[in-house]
């Protein structure tokens, strides 16, 4: 069955259900959908409100003013970037600013024709589908999908052998908002039919700062200046290991130091927690450290390296390299992944060149 929830910016926020278990998501996504309730809270539910990204929000801003000014629906969306950095987020924005209903789905809900044929027809003029993971589409949901984004129609088939026909059905206009980590894997088809493809980057520090200064106020912490940039520093430039992080140093701040998150208090908790003052955390440092231990920094393919760390490569790829790519901690070369010298100098080893000089 479609796993749909349905969001009217009138009503009161329904939690987002829970997709199905995904190995492209970082522990902390896990963590954090045990309560979705805590992260509607926290999720900005105006595009002013929401920090950082200006490039994709400029954009926005102008589609949604001119579909306005022309009374259409707004084009079709699509969103790509690593786990945590707002794609459903603006989704919801979305469908507040043109003030229609947003359909959250993920796509491995949508296995059989009639799970999204169902949700297409349902839609009211206007309204926001929004389709998580949507590379992961199959491909006859994603030869329903063709008609659907460019004429407002599906085409099923009904019956089978000679006596089978084809039937139209007319929809109402839409906006597909489609959020994928990983671009690459999505068909061009699919692609293509999309009228605006927005990349979304990872966070500064200070925008970082701003996202957990403004968690703290609607979940009543007290947290001081100088306390949010140490949070907002380790966060990996991620607004969803910020708020997480916050949380985590509320819990330590609360037991071990009368509550007040200081810039002292959260270091400690953050190295209680194994989060290193670059954000990075343990499977970053074991990629890393694995690949100058075992293969003296690289280049080493990617599967090897998940194979050495016991990891799966997709995870790598989509949810530790690209922080790590990033930060140039790691390069990328046809022969694979080189670690850079700062890593090795942030990991406490001998930098590579200096080693060599030494034989
Ligand atoms: N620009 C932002 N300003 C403030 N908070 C944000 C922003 N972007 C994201 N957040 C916070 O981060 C959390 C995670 O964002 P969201 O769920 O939209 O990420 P996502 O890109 O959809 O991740 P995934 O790929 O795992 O689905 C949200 O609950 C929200 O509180
Ligand atoms: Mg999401």
């Amino acid at each position: 069955m479609a796993i749909v929830s349905s969001h009217n910016p009138n009503s009161q926020p329904q939690p987002e259900k829970e997709p199905p278990a995904s190995l492209l998501r970082s522990q902390e996504t896990t963590e954090d959908r045990a309560n979705p309730q805590q992260e509607e809270t926290l999720r900005p539910d105006r595009l002013e409100n929401y920090i950082g990204q200006k490039d994709l929000k400029q954009v926005l801003e102008i589609a949604i003013q001119a579909a306005q000014s022309r009374n259409e629906s707004l084009d079709h969306l699509l969103l790509y970037g690593p786990p945590g950095l707002g794609k459903t987020t603006m989704a919801l924005i979305l469908a507040g600013e043109m003030n229609v209903n947003c359909k959250i789905t993920t796509a491995p809900a949508l296995e059989r024709p009639r799970d999204i044929v169902g949700l297409l027809v349902n839609l009211k003029p206007g309204d926001v589908l929004f389709i998580d993971e949507i590379h992961r589409l199959t491909r006859t949901s994603e030869e329903i999908l063709y008609p659907a984004m460019e004429d407002y129609r599906v085409d099923i088939t009904i019956g089978k052998g000679s006596s089978a026909r084809t039937r139209s059905i007319q929809l109402q206009p839409f906006t597909l908002v489609g959020a994928t980590t990983r671009m690459g894997a999505l068909s061009s088809p699919l692609r293509d039919r999309f009228g605006l493809i927005q990349r979304l980057r990872f966070y500064e520090p200070e925008e970082l700062t701003e996202i957990i200064t403004r968690s703290g106020t609607v979940l009543n912490i007290d947290l001081t200046p100088e306390g949010a940039i140490e949070i907002a520093r380790r966060s990996r430039g991620t607004p969803r290991i910020a708020n997480r992080l916050l949380k985590r140093v509320r819990d330590y701040a609360q037991v071990k130091a009368s509550g007040n998150i200081t810039e002292n208090v959260a270091k400690e908790a953050l190295e209680l927690f194994e989060v290193d003052p670059m954000g990075l955390d343990w499977t970053d440092r074991k990629l890393l450290t694995i690949a100058i231990e075992n293969f003296n920094g690289g280049p080493v393919g990617v599967e090897s390296l998940a194979a050495a760390m016991g990891e799966d490569a997709q995870t790598l790829e989509e949810v530790c390299e690209p922080y790590l790519l990033q930060i140039g901690y790691l390069n990328r070369t046809p022969r694979g992944r080189v670690v850079t010298a700062a890593a090795w100098e942030h990991l406490g080893y001998d930098r590579p060149n200096e080693q060599l000089s030494l034989l």
